[in-house]
């Protein structure tokens, strides 16, 4: 069901609780010369040590506890034996099942000494979607959600990924409706309090076109400059929005 019960929307925090532990974890073992299959195996200790598991692992055939995306990565990316170097800026996003309910979020951390336009990326993700979830309020349609994430991103000369989205969430990773980060005031599905959506602006410091590695997965932009990602499990009330992995 779209709208949760009281009971499903506790699962639902529980699960994002883990989620949100395993990001704060992941946070502070990055550093320049780990490598991202390091930073996926404290990802996955801490998610098993909550007894829940890393839905992405076996998703579609998805290798790995969690996407781990260095750079011109926008999403999607597979931790390998590549280490990661001051300047960088990783993303790190994370989807966890717990008793049958999922969180999911992402973060783009810097490594050490990140250039002043690197920072101004990461920060408008995060500011992306706080400008989207000003109107994440029953009544309320998801293309005002869309309509803020771009206006609020585009004004501040960053692109705006459109080949994927948010979307809701539950007993699946992905569920109706989708939540894209670009759009029109008043239009796409009704907001309805007790519904869970991830909002996750993928941002870009160039075009916001993007292609796909040959892996399949490996999702960069195709002008080969930056991006950053910022996601959180959200529930729909008639007031404010309840942020489940902050
Ligand atoms: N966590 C991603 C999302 O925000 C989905 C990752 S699926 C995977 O929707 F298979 F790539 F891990
Ligand atoms: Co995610
Ligand atoms: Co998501």
């Amino acid at each position: 069901m779209i709208v949760k019960s009281d009971k499903e929307r506790e699962g639902m925090r529980k699960a994002s609780q883990v989620v949100k532990a395993a990001l704060e974890q992941a946070e502070k073992f990055i550093k320049a010369g780990v490598t991202t299959l390091e930073i996926d195996a404290v990802v996955e200790q801490v998610i098993r040590s909550y007894g829940a598991t890393p839905s992405s692992k076996g998703f579609h055939g998805y290798p790995n506890a969690s996407c781990i995306s260095v750079n011109d990565v926008v999403v999607h990316g597979i931790p390998s034996l590549m280490t990661v170097k001051d300047g960088d800026i990783v993303s790190v996003d994370i989807t966890a099942l717990l008793n049958g309910y999922q969180g999911d979020a992402a973060r783009t951390f810097a490594v050490g000494n990140v250039s002043e336009a690197d920072k101004k990326l990461i920060d408008a993700a995060k500011a992306a979607f706080f400008a989207g979830i000003e109107y994440a309020k029953a009544g309320n349609k998801v293309g005002d959600i869309s309509a803020a994430v771009q206006l609020y991103t585009e004004l501040n000369g960053f692109g705006v990924v459109r080949a994927l989205t948010g979307h809701g969430i539950g007993h699946k990773m992905h569920e109706p409706p989708e939540v894209p980060n670009f759009g029109r005031h008043g239009t796409g599905s009704p907001l309805k309090s007790g519904m869970c959506i991830c909002i996750e602006p993928m941002i870009t410091a160039g075009d916001w076109r993007v292609k796909i590695d040959r892996d399949g997965w490996t999702t960069r932009t195709m002008d080969g400059k930056n991006a950053a990602h910022y996601e959180n499990t959200v529930i729909i009330t008639d007031g404010e929005p309840e942020i489940l992995t902050l």
